[in-house]
């Protein structure tokens, strides 16, 4: 069996460092800055975080393996890799519906994203006004609150964000993307090493790292478990295609394992970084960690409003936030523009706009979540919001993962595995173990476990 095709039609990642700073950008978004700490801060912290970091390193890398290695062999769209590496194993059509389900958790994660990307670009604005100069707690939380009773200016941004990530998609990913993402991320490391400076200046860093690293069982619940998976899934871009799709773009010469590696590595760093910064801004102002959804749109303004050149870094700071969350949203349209192209040889610029209008209107669900329909609630508790974020994140991407771990690890031959992944056989076999055996069952176990809990009340 050969090492994959060539190249993929859609084009190639120039390198092994533009791959790996694609998947990056992929993976580095409003999952480390915005969902992390609040999810972090809504599950009560320290054991929070051991479970999520276990999901990372135990389900999430090996699952990224798997997913690189399937894109890279066939370099197609997921469904089509899928279709073909069900040949190649004489294995039931059935396994393609990972394809059909990622391209759907796509859609649904996108439209919400959107919205919360617009906020951050919102927020570029707003503090390039230097309203934030001096604001105290409750002003910060003041004005985002009245921010989100205006649907109009919402739409605003939501649409704008979208048409920027349909605008890029439609380009295609290689050339002009690169180039941003290379700038773009090391500039985003830069500054959130600025604002690790100014949370070691608040007095409340310790108590920050103490919330996030003091493991207390008691503190531990069910909800918690499910929540770091779904995290884990979710910050690493798996479980919908995503990875596959940018592995079919993989030079040959590139190790999967290294690579993946590195790329697990820099979202875990930007997503503590970014915890340990919003919460010591927390503690220090007095406010409560589990604020939902609207944590870094009050923490952050209120220490720029307080920091020498507060406006000036917070203005960039926004705007790096809004660029993270572009060069994720793309990953997220990617699949699913892939397989249109492959399937009916669209224009791909035309399959994106069309993809683009349909995740939009989606999206106007995620906008009155916060205003219009903020007292519809859905299956609990739940805002429109609530529930697509629930279903995606805690639900299909985790569905998709334990799908992937099993068709990769029972159903591909193995010696497609070794060609691929190049590792010495006790690397190997202790990633089958994990793909075969940890990962399926670890998020069986939450799911069966979470299920169990919600019967007995
Ligand atoms: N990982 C991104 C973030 O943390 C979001 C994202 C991009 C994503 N592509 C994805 C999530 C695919 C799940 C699946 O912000």
């Amino acid at each position: 069996m050969a090492l994959g095709g060539e190249s993929s039609r859609h084009g190639m990642w120039s390198s092994r460092w533009m791959f790996i700073l694609a998947a990056a950008g992929s993976a580095v978004g409003l999952g480390n800055i915005w969902r992390f700490p609040f999810i972090a801060g809504d599950n009560g912290g320290g054991a929070f975080i051991l479970v999520y970091l276990l999901c990372i390193f135990l389900i999430g890398i090996p699952i990224m393996m798997a997913e690189v290695l399937m894109g890279r062999e066939v370099r197609k769209s997921p469904i089509n890799s899928l279709r073909k590496l069900v040949a190649i194993s004489k294995a039931s059509p059935a396994w393609v519906l990972i394809g059909w389900m990622g391209v759907a958790a796509g859609f649904f994660i996108l439209s919400f994203y959107a919205v919360i990307a617009g906020w951050a670009m919102d927020y570029v604005l707003v503090t390039a006004q230097g309203t934030f100069v001096g604001v105290t707690s409750e002003g910060a939380s003041a004005a985002f609150d009245s921010f989100l009773q205006s649907p109009l200016q919402l739409i605003f941004w939501q649409t704008l964000f979208m048409a920027l990530t349909v605008w890029i998609v439609a380009r295609g990913v290689s050339g002009g993307l690169e180039l941003a993402i290379r700038v773009l991320m090391p500039l985003l490391f830069l500054l959130l090493l600025v604002m690790l400076g100014y949370a070691l200046t608040t007095g409340s860093f310790g108590e920050a790292a103490s919330f996030m690293f003091r493991f207390d069982w008691e503190r531990m619940g069910v909800d918690a478990v499910l929540a770091a998976m779904g995290q884990a899934f979710f910050t690493l871009s798996l479980g919908m295609g995503a990875i596959m799709a940018y592995g079919a773009y993989v030079p040959n010469n590139a190790s999967v394992p290294g690579t993946v590696t590195i790329i697990a590595l820099l979202d875990t760093v930007v997503a503590i970084a970014a915890g340990l910064v919003i919460f010591s801004i927390v503690f220090a102002n007095g406010l409560e960690p589990g604020q939902g959804p609207g944590l870094m749109f009050i923490t952050l303004p209120l220490a720029f409003g307080q920091m020498p050149m507060g406006t000036l870094f917070g203005t960039v700071f926004f705007l790096l936030v809004s660029f993270a969350a572009l060069t994720s949203a793309i990953s997220l349209l990617e699949p699913a523009i892939a397989f249109l192209v492959e399937e009916y040889n669209a224009v791909r610029s035309r399959v994106a706009i069309s993809l683009g209008v349909i995740t939009w209107i989606l999206g106007l669900g995620t906008v009155f979540s916060f205003n219009l329909w903020a007292d519809v609630h859905l299956l609990g508790e739940r805002t429109f919001f609530d529930l697509l974020d629930f279903v995606t994140n805690n639900l299909m991407l985790p569905l998709g993962g334990l799908l992937i771990g099993l068709f990769v690890g029972w159903v591909l031959p193995r010696k497609l595995l070794v060609e691929q992944l190049e590792m010495p056989a006790l690397w190997l076999n202790l990633w089958l173990l994990l793909v075969r055996f940890v990962a399926p069952l670890g998020v069986l176990a939450v799911f069966v476990y979470t299920l169990y809990r919600a019967a007995m009340g």
